[in-house]
């Protein structure tokens, strides 16, 4: 397994090339499984969870190309039964299964585990996809599905801690060829969920609503192959903009949106550092002071909890008492202990974490447990003195784009060492 070996205490400058964005782009997948046609989608990164996702497609009969950037994924004859384990491995491909009822009005997908952030249910996605008349019956580890008239309907789809995405999008993808009207109320507003929108319009899709709580979907016999690129990605443009605040430098985003990053630059702000658009560009820099904040996760357009590791990383170094609360997943909280080993100061109550930043850092070997989680590592590693030792960086293999090269070419000293 590979790890990242980071010399703190340098200064991140320069410009950096946003990315195509993952949580875009699995259910954008997904959603070319509802064509029979070629769809040619662009900006797409080159992270382990896409190349997985490719899997899935080929193991339903797709055929899937990857060149550069661009993929290519013709859906002509597929399978409704999904590879068990390539399925149940990834929590994001649960979105094969409103394509699949919507295409083929039958699916069997894997039933995706839990994770290390939280428990992870998918009775929402179930309740949607049963609102619209699919019959669910859940064994062997499967979710089989059965749909054979569906049809139109209103769905509330919030839970306990809001709107549900990939829910969202579940529903979304099944309606649209489905018969009659769907109505989505509390629908996820995410940036990812209109981009997914978008593309499914440009099929011939007939979606209203997209980033609002009410998407209203009206049905239609079929749908077109479409050419298509994927929104930046918003939470690899806030994980370097925090990183160049903590390192106490200054980064340009080239491609980021700053329209999708509102919370997140409105905190980081409120911390003392210097939010500016440029020639159409966003560059984020620290300020003269690194101030303590209190921030709690929220569905979009609220703080994201996909930003919440990082943001706990950089309030380390800020002087005074900052506390994070996260609502979306229950124990979101690894990268809290592993912070400890780099001599932070956090304790965890409840759903909040009080974090007693301005002590300095130094380095020290840390176990990356998932995606945020490691990149909070990495921030923290930078910002220590000495070296870092982030163990299992596969996890962030499966959401950032090169990571370790995008931040040697802002000046840090990182490195990926192979085995152990
Ligand atoms: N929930 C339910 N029932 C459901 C579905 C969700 O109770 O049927 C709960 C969840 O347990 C959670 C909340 O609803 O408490 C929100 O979860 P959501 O369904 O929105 O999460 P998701 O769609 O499975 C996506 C992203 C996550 C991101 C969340 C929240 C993808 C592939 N994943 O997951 O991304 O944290 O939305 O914004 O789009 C990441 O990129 O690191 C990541 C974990």
């Amino acid at each position: 397994m590979d790890s990242f070996v980071i010399e703190g205490g340098t200064v991140l400058r320069g410009e950096v090339e946003v990315s195509g964005s993952k949580n875009a782009v699995l259910p954008i997948m997904a959603a070319t499984l509802l064509t029979r046609e070629t769809c040619v989608i662009h900006h797409v990164p080159d992270l382990s969870d896409v190349r997985f996702m490719c899997r899935i497609l080929q193991s339903l009969g797709a055929v899937v190309t990857m060149e550069g950037g661009t993929l290519t994924v013709r859906a002509e004859n597929i399978t409704g039964t999904g590879d068990y384990d390539l399925i149940r491995k990834m929590r994001g491909s649960i979105c094969i299964l409103g394509p699949l009822v919507g295409r083929l009005r039958k699916a069997s997908v894997s039933l995706p585990g839990g994770c290390v952030i939280g428990t992870r249910p998918i009775d929402l996605h179930l309740k949607g996809l049963s609102a619209l008349g699919t019959a669910m019956r859940i064994e062997g580890g499967y979710v089989h599905a059965e749909a054979p008239g569906l049809r139109g309907t209103t769905v509330f789809m919030g839970g306990r801690s809001g709107p549900t995405v990939l829910g969202t999008a579940n529903v979304v993808m099944a309606s649209v060829l489905a018969e009659g009207v769907t109505v989505i109320e509390s629908a996820a507003c995410e940036p990812e969920v209109v981009d997914l929108c978008d593309f499914l319009n440009a099929m011939g899709a007939r979606i209203h609503g997209a980033g609002s709580p009410t998407i209203t979907v009206t049905g239609v016999p079929a749908l077109a192959g479409v050419e298509h690129r994927v929104i930046p990605d918003r939470i690899e443009a806030g994980t370097f903009a925090v990183a160049a605040v903590a390192s106490g430098g200054e980064v340009t985003l080239r491609g980021a949106r700053p329209d999708h990053l509102g919370a997140v630059l409105e905190k980081l702000r409120e911390a003392g550092a210097r939010v500016e658009r440029r020639n159409g560009a966003l560059t984020v820099g620290a300020g003269s002071t690194l101030r303590p904040l209190e921030l709690t996760t929220m569905p979009y357009s609220g703080f994201p909890t996909d930003m919440q590791a990082q943001f706990m990383a950089l309030l380390c170094l800020a002087n005074g008492t900052s506390i994070v609360t996260e609502r979306i997943f229950e124990s979101r909280f690894m990268h809290a202990a592993e912070l400890l080993r780099l001599g932070a100061d956090i304790g965890i109550e409840g759903p909040s974490a009080i974090i007693k930043g301005g002590r300095p850092l130094s380095g020290a070997e840390v176990m990356a447990s998932d995606l945020r989680a490691s990149a909070a590592l990495v921030i923290a590693g930078m910002a220590a003195q000495g070296r870092t030792q982030v163990h299992r960086v596969y996890h962030l293999d499966r959401g950032y784009e090169r990571m370790e090269l995008k931040l040697s070419r802002l000046g840090a000293r990182i490195e990926r060492t192979q085995g152990e």
